[in-house]
């Protein structure tokens, strides 16, 4: 939903996608303060519903990076705010059996991932993503600022020699369970912090988790994966968004995207709200969870 204002003459230069990048980023409360001075303010204004108008034409693709995040931004600057996105094949394998996961998805739906990223607060993943993977989590596909790093380790198997816990780029949580927490909040160097949460099932307990995220400030969530983690927080129904960037190709085996619960009638699947945006070759479907939610 937006509307296209044409300025006055001399103004008619289409607003560029890095432009629109850095207006969605502000509505988000997440860019970098204006140095006094610097250029004319983007004549794109984001309004509190996630609509956007512009007092300049637009390019296409500045538009298309609005449609899409603009509602987002918007969503996550109102409050508490739980996203999830997976990479999958058309046979909904989000890596190979032995963990090979780079790249299912091409250029575009990783600076989607970098944009998410950027766009929240704090991002998490499953010990097997940082046991497989050794990610850094940080912003480096598109400008903005790099969210806390949040890794689910209930029973503390990952050693301390992986990036997130050695390379500074951004403060990390090493969320385990009440009982294998050191008995009071100890940071290392490098600003790694370990938490304990109560155990839930045969789980951690993912609302106590979030609790104590928006305590600390870091409301607007990203659940980046593996597929156990995000079938975790789906099961919970503590999801209020769930992107999935199908690409085509078939794998034919490998790990699943979202694994739930044994269904027996389609009756009791989900049928969810969705938009659908291209991104390259790939398809994101960008669901609503929470109730009465449009994406
Ligand atoms: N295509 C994509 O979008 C994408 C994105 C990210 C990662 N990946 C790939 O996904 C693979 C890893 O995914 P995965 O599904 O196997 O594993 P994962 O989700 O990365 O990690 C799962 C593990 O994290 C811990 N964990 C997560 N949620 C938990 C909860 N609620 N309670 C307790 N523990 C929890 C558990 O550790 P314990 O086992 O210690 O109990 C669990 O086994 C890698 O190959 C990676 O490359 C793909």
């Amino acid at each position: 939903m937006h509307e296209r204002l044409i300025g006055p003459e001399g103004e008619s230069r289409p607003v560029a996608a890095d432009e629109a990048w850095r207006v969605v980023l502000a509505a988000r409360g997440r860019a970098p303060r204006a140095a006094p001075g610097a250029g004319d303010p983007v004549p794109v204004r984001i309004g509190r519903d996630g609509a956007w108008m512009s007092r300049r034409p637009v390019s296409p693709e500045a538009a298309g990076l609005l449609d899409l995040y603009a509602p987002l931004a918007a969503r996550l600057a109102a409050g508490p705010f739980v996203v999830a996105h997976l990479a999958q094949t058309l046979d909904g394998r989000i890596a190979t059996r032995g963990g090979a996961s780079r790249w299912i998805s091409g250029a575009a739906d990783q600076v989607h991932t970098h944009r998410l990223r950027a766009l929240c607060d704090a991002v998490v993943v499953g010990a097997g993503t940082v046991a497989l993977d050794d990610p850094q989590l940080n912003v480096r596909e598109a400008s903005g600022p790099n969210p806390v790093r949040v890794v689910l380790d209930p029973d503390r198997r990952l050693g301390g020699r992986f990036r997130v816990f050695t390379d500074g780029a951004a403060p990390t949580l090493l969320v385990c369970a009440e009982d294998r927490a050191p008995p009071r909040p100890a940071r290392s160097a490098g600003a790694v912090e370990a938490i304990g949460v109560p155990r839930a099932g045969d789980g951690l307990d993912l609302r106590a988790l979030l609790t104590e995220l928006r305590r600390r400030g870091l409301a607007g969530v990203f659940v980046e994966g593996g597929g156990v983690t995000v079938s975790r927080f789906l099961r919970q129904g503590l999801l209020d968004r769930l992107q999935i960037a199908v690409a085509p190709v078939i794998l034919g085996s490998g790990r699943p995207g979202i694994a739930l619960p044994e269904v027996r009638s389609l009756a009791e699947g989900r049928r969810l709200a969705v938009r659908h945006v291209r991104l390259g070759a790939d398809m994101l479907f960008d669901c609503a969870l929470a109730p009465g939610g449009e994406p």
